[in-house]
């Protein structure tokens, strides 16, 4: 079988990370061009093809020359988050399967400019929601799947990450994230704990988001953080940010079920996802690592004594590709979930199939952002979410024979 071309875009962090982990571990793909418009970072782009794959990309500083090339089969879209929708459509009505990085879009035009393309060229989008691989995400889905938590009633995720110093430093490091926060107020990364709870509560299949409601406090931490930093940040002492520290969304859904995220990146904190799953039988707790079971007695019982519960289910729910690739993976990033996610979108490519996070998840979670920016503009009122499918949320999940499945 020959090999999927690849036209690489952004090299930033994010991109060199992702092309080193293709060119280690993916002998079946090819990185035909890399670009970024900055040159050190397009030329870091081709040391890495050097240094680990042993031949040689085209380079080049314009994505328009890339998307144009007749040698490639597929766009990867590693850029800031502006960028996204843009290249995504170019690519798509160029004829090239897309893999796109993870953010919120700007507007409901976008997401729809994005159906559109599809519906126009049938070529496949798939976001790189690398946490839907995560071992325990996956065997969540399981325990879902097999009716161990009952039906399922409530979610919550979190996009809980002390970024301060990665938001403050945006001038030096050249990072979309500082502009983003100095002008905007909404849930701006809601797919790393919206994607995990989409595929437990079937959002687009029997299932979809009826509406939205987000709330945001006050901006303190950043304002802190550069004052208290000044000689790092200078040109930042003294400025306001309207992004607010916390923003709480709260999700409804068609079949009765509701979700609460939570936009947490500006105070002082641990790492969290938060992601938590309540049924009628049962719960899932990741920041206990905790599964309980509605048993006699189990209520009477402190949540402490309950801490780790869940790695035993996790080894019996696990997912048979964290069996068979884990000593790979674990050579990549994000603990290997970034080796997995690269794996289902080459395994779509390659088969000709729909990808395991198909254009309607992709636009779906992308939608949070702007509607939770309308609805904290009018003070937490709830906003109507739009049906992408066109009617289809009620058709059930057709059974996936792909390897790299997220309906297992
Ligand atoms: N899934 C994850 O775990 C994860 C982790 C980190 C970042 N990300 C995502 O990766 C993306 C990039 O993040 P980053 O931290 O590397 O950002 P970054 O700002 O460091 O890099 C983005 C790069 O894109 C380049 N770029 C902008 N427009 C371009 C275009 N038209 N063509 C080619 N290159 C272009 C910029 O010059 C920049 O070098 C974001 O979407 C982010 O949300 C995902």
């Amino acid at each position: 079988m020959s090999k999927i071309k690849v036209g690489f875009l952004g090299l930033g962090n994010r991109g060199r990370c992702m092309l080193t982990t293709i060119v280690k571990c993916f002998e079946n793909v090819e990185i035909v061009a890399v670009c970024d418009p900055y040159i050190e970072r397009a030329e870091e782009g081709v040391e890495i093809v050097r240094v680990f794959g042993k031949y040689e990309p085209a380079m080049t500083l314009n994505s328009d020359e890339v998307i144009a090339r007749d040698d490639i089969d597929v766009v990867m879209i590693f850029t800031s988050w502006e960028a996204h929708v843009d290249l995504a459509v170019q690519a798509m009505r160029a004829g090239k399967k897309v893999a796109m990085e993870v953010g919120g879009a700007y507007s409901l035009h976008d997401c729809n400019r994005l159906i559109d393309a599809y519906h126009e060229t049938g070529i496949h989008v798939m976001m790189l929601e690398n946490a839907c691989y995560c071992d325990t995400e996956l065997a969540v889905l399981k325990m879902v799947r097999e009716g161990l938590f009952g039906e399922i009633v409530h979610c919550e995720g979190g996009y809980m990450h002390d970024l301060r110093d990665e938001v403050a430093g945006g001038n030096k490091n050249k990072h979309y994230r500082l502009r983003n926060y100095l002008n905007r107020n909404c849930e701006n990364y809601p797919t790393h704990e919206f994607g995990p709870i989409a595929k437990v509560l079937n959002i687009n299949h029997g299932n979809r988001i009826l509406s939205l409601s987000s709330f945001a406090s006050k901006a303190r931490g950043l304002k802190e953080f550069v004052n208290s930093h000044a000689e790092d940040y200078p040109e930042l002492v003294g400025r306001d940010f309207r992004q607010g520290d916390i923003i709480t969304t709260v999700i409804t859904c068609a079949d009765g079920a509701t979700v609460v995220l939570n936009l947490d990146t500006t105070l002082p904190r641990t790492y969290s996802r938060k992601f938590t799953v309540r049924g009628t039988k049962g719960s899932f707790y990741e920041d206990m690592n905790s599964v309980y079971i509605d048993e006699p007695g189990a209520h009477e019982r402190d949540a402490k004594s309950y801490w780790d519960s869940a790695k035993e289910y996790v080894k019996k729910y696990r997912h048979p590709l964290w069996d068979k690739y884990e000593e790979i993976a674990r050579t990549s990033g994000h603990d290997g979930v970034d080796f997995m996610v690269l794996g289902a979108f080459f395994e779509s490519v390659e088969k000709g199939v729909t990808p395991p996070i198909d254009i309607y998840d992709t636009v779906t979670w992308m939608a949070i952002t702007p509607l939770s920016e309308k609805s904290i503009a009018l003070g937490g009122a709830p906003v109507d979410f739009p049906d992408f499918t066109g009617g289809k949320w009620i058709l059930p999940r057709e059974k996936s024979d792909l390897e790299f499945t997220l309906d297992w």
